[in-house]
């Protein structure tokens, strides 16, 4: 290797953390109206009384996540009265795992690992409040992950339960749902209590994401590095896909084929190029939270072995040891997570199973399986 190629200087960049997924963007533009009403469900928290529960819905890349951390960060500055937690749920994807979390935030360390039923740790959890008269507004991110085994509906419960069990304990939640196209609806007992005020995240239309992709390139590259084309083909991907996330990896990635040529400015075939990994960006990542024999069995399925369940179970005992309510429990948990579609049932060879079909291309998730 050359060792000039590592001194090269010169970049195309002027600002390269602006195009970092998790980078808090400065302008959050054309979120007025969600911000507001989130901003107004969550106000009464920083005078100590509850907040009124939400349920933000829309599509993946729609700014979700980032109009919920732009309101914490807000009223951070407003109150010490309030805790606020933000739980991942496609990392923390069940009940205690959730639960950990809470706990972790409040009392700075980890809970007993094992033999501590989640109702235990919930309880140390509201009377902490009520002694520290603390409002807590906990964020359950991506609850779509937890809609299996009922994990959602045990972690909503609980939290209504809270307040009639401790009075005083102020808890409010925002449920956040990444709908890729299923519905679905808590179990009813936690429907008539949740209630919340629902806030809806639509798909940018082409104008506003031309506002943000071109204010992202003004930001993060230097002057004249982003053609218009350029920046309309990126408009145009985004405006197909409907997920923000990929405009921003296409800058990126495209930004970095271009300095692999040592050109100054990033032509459309670099974008084109770019399309190619950046189009598999949602689905590398969700890819990664999986354990191993998740993966395991994903691998299976999209490898086209026998669909039905019962003989897919075979296959999956043999290579993992595991017993079928795990892989029962795995059926249902990539069926939540929208991998799947386990909603056919068919014959099998001991009576009715149930059919799985992918909702991908079956190369597309073998090539994220393999990175
Ligand atoms: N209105 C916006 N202005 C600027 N950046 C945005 C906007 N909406 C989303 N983003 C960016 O797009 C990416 C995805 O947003 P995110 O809030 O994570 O979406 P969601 O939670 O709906 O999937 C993030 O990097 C975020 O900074
Ligand atoms: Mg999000």
């Amino acid at each position: 290797m050359n060792r000039d190629m590592l001194l090269w200087d010169e970049t195309l960049f002027r600002e390269p953390v602006i195009l970092e997924l998790d980078h808090m963007p400065e302008q959050f533009l054309h979120r007025d109206t969600q911000l507001q009403s989130l901003v107004y469900s969550l106000k009464p928290a920083i005078r100590g009384m509850r907040p009124v529960n939400c349920l933000l819905s829309g599509p993946p890349g729609t700014g979700k996540t980032t109009a919920v951390m732009k309101v914490f960060e807000m009223m951070k500055d407003h109150s010490d009265k309030v805790i606020f937690v933000k739980i991942n749920c496609q990392m923390d994807s069940t009940r205690f795992a959730v639960i950990s979390r809470i706990y972790r935030k409040l009392f700075n360390i980890d809970p007993p690992s094992s033999g501590v039923a989640f109702r235990k740790l919930f309880e140390k959890i509201t009377t902490r409040l009520i002694d520290q008269e603390k409002v807590l507004v906990v964020c359950l991110d991506d609850i779509n992950y937890l809609f299996h085994e009922g994990h959602a509906d045990e972690v909503m419960y609980s939290m209504r339960r809270a307040h009639e069990q401790y009075p005083g304990a102020r808890i409010g939640v925002i449920a956040i749902v990444s709908d890729t196209g299923k519905l679905y609806r808590f179990d009813p007992k936690v429907g008539s209590v949740f209630l919340p005020e629902e806030i809806d995240f639509p798909r940018y239309n082409n104008g506003e994401l031309q506002d943000i992709i071109s204010t992202r390139v003004r930001l993060a590259f230097y002057p004249d590095v982003v053609p218009d084309e350029v920046r309309d083909l990126i408009v145009e991907h985004v405006d197909l896909n409907g997920d923000l996330r990929l405009g921003i990896d296409l800058l990126k990635r495209s930004g970095l084929n271009a300095e692999r040529r040592a050109s100054r400015s990033i032509s459309k075939e670099d974008v084109e190029k770019a399309y190619e990994s950046s189009r598999l960006l949602h689905l590398r990542h969700s890819i990664m939270s999986l354990t191993s024999d998740e993966r395991t069995l994903l691998e299976l399925i999209a490898k086209g072995s026998d669909p039905r369940t019962g003989e897919l179970y075979s296959l999956f005992h043999e290579i993992t040891g595991l017993g079928y309510t795990r892989f029962y429990d795995m059926v249902n948990k990539l069926d939540a997570a929208q991998y799947i579609d386990a909603s056919f049932s068919g014959k099998g060879t001991r009576g009715r199973t149930r059919i799985l079909k992918l909702r991908y291309q079956a190369e597309d998730i073998l090539r994220c399986l393999e990175r």
